[in-house]
């Protein structure tokens, strides 16, 4: 049986000539045993027909925001309804301008409010002219959605409408059905009821009021592992260093600076949580007695220019105490002798797992999208050396082994 079976989906249909797709995608998630729901942007009905999808779906398309007043079934909360209804939306073709509109969070029409509204994951599957793909504002955007957990679909190459050629014609159905079973297969809300802290981003450690101290990392791990987590139904707190990127939905917030400060969220929050996720790069040391004003060049002028370090406290050793039945996972990056060095750290910190990865290696470490991992556990001191994969799929297969643990 397919793992869309029996899955409530919405379906939104965007205003782009590959919205003709939508009916074949309609059908086969249908043929899967998916009850769908068809949501169009009032572009779409320039090129399909809301009839085609109600006399598909056997069910009313939604497309006005401010329907006849004078139908019975025109209730004005029907986009908060079916966002508290579903297991998940698809928008199948989605258009440049709609996936703008999710960036901003514009509910303009009944399919943006719904996104919106939406508890469950988003999927899109974006289909426009390569010139606007591949458009910064474009390419930023989706950047900025898969950031929050959305999950894309990429479009494929090939000859498009305008006769052009390159990426930005929408995915096969089969592909767009197959991402959606293997989403369901392993996205089961299986971790609703359990509490996860997470860490992420650097530290930044005051050497007076304008410069600091800090690492190059950029927090994409940690946010990766609060939105996959999130979609999984967890209740999550992502506690956060300085960083540029957006929180994903569902995942409670909260902004530090210092390893101090981080140090005191944590303990904070470790009462409340079933497991911690460290992935923050903290500093190792601080400096002593920074002033809060900003230290002239001619103050080092007598050759005094050095400063003086202390070490900062060890976040996760000293939240040892109350560890209890949680679960604890560090990270670590090591460019030498990764695996036992990981393992040392595994012991000193009282984790029950830790992943490794070496930023030297192509596409791991900082900034990227991807990474390449070894997770290693504690109890039967065992290994899985995970493929370069999205960081987004990294966080799936830490969250598997978290699960286990749990
Ligand atoms: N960590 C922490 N508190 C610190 C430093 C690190 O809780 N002051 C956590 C990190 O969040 C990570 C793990 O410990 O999960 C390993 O961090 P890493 O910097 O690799 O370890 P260190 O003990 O600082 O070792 P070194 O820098 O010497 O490799």
């Amino acid at each position: 049986m397919s793992s869309i079976s029996g899955k409530k989906i919405i379906l939104g249909v965007c205003g782009s000539i590959a919205a003709y797709k939508s009916a074949f995608l309609l059908r086969e998630l249908q043929r899967k045993g998916a009850d769908v729901r068809v949501v169009m942007t009032p572009s779409a009905s320039n090129f399909i027909a809301p009839l085609t999808f109600s006399s598909l779906s056997h069910n009313q398309v939604y497309m006005d925001m401010f329907p006849d007043p004078n139908r019975p079934t025109s209730v004005g909360t029907w986009h908060i309804e079916l966002g508290i209804w579903a297991d998940a939306m698809l928008i199948a073709p989605v258009t440049a301008t709609t996936i703008a509109k999710l960036v901003q969070g514009i509910a303009d029409n009944f399919l943006t409010s719904i996104a919106l509204a939406l508890r469950a994951p988003l999927v899109i599957a974006p289909a426009m002219d390569t010139d606007m793909y591949v458009h910064p504002a474009t390419t930023s955007n989706i950047s900025k959605l898969k950031e929050r957990g959305v999950i894309v679909i990429e479009p494929e190459e090939g000859e498009l409408a305008s006769g052009l050629s390159g990426p930005g014609r929408l995915a096969e159905v089969d592909r767009i059905v197959g991402r959606m079973e293997a989403f369901f297969e392993g996205h089961h809300r299986d971790l609703e009821g359990k509490k996860i802290l997470i860490t992420a981003g650097p530290t930044q450690e005051p050497i007076d009021a304008v410069r600091f101290i800090s690492n190059r990392s950029s927090g994409r791990m940690g946010f990766a592992v609060a939105a996959a987590a999130a979609n999984r139904g967890a209740e999550v707190r992502l506690i956060t260093g300085p960083v540029s990127l957006e929180t994903p939905r569902n995942v409670a917030r909260e902004n530090v600076r210092t390893a101090d400060e981080m140090l005191s969220a944590v303990g904070k929050n470790i009462e409340w949580c079933d497991a911690l996720v460290m992935t923050a790069a903290i500093a190792d040391y601080k400096v002593a007695n920074p002033p809060d004003r900003k230290i002239k060049k001619s103050e080092f002028a007598d050759g005094s220019s050095k400063l003086e370090l202390v070490e900062n406290v060890d976040v996760l050793k000293s939240m040892a105490s109350k560890k209890g039945k949680r679960v604890f996972v560090g990270f670590a990056l090591e460019t030498d002798d990764a695996i036992r060095n990981a393992r040392e750290k595994l012991l000193s910190k009282s984790l029950d797992a830790i992943v490794v990865n070496n930023p030297r290696e192509e596409g791991a470490g900082f900034g990227t999208e991807t990474n390449r991992v070894t997770i290693i556990l504690g109890k039967e001191d065992e290994k899985t050396e995970l493929p370069l994969l999205p960081k987004y799929e990294v966080a799936g297969r830490i969250l598997d082994q978290i699960l286990k643990l749990l």
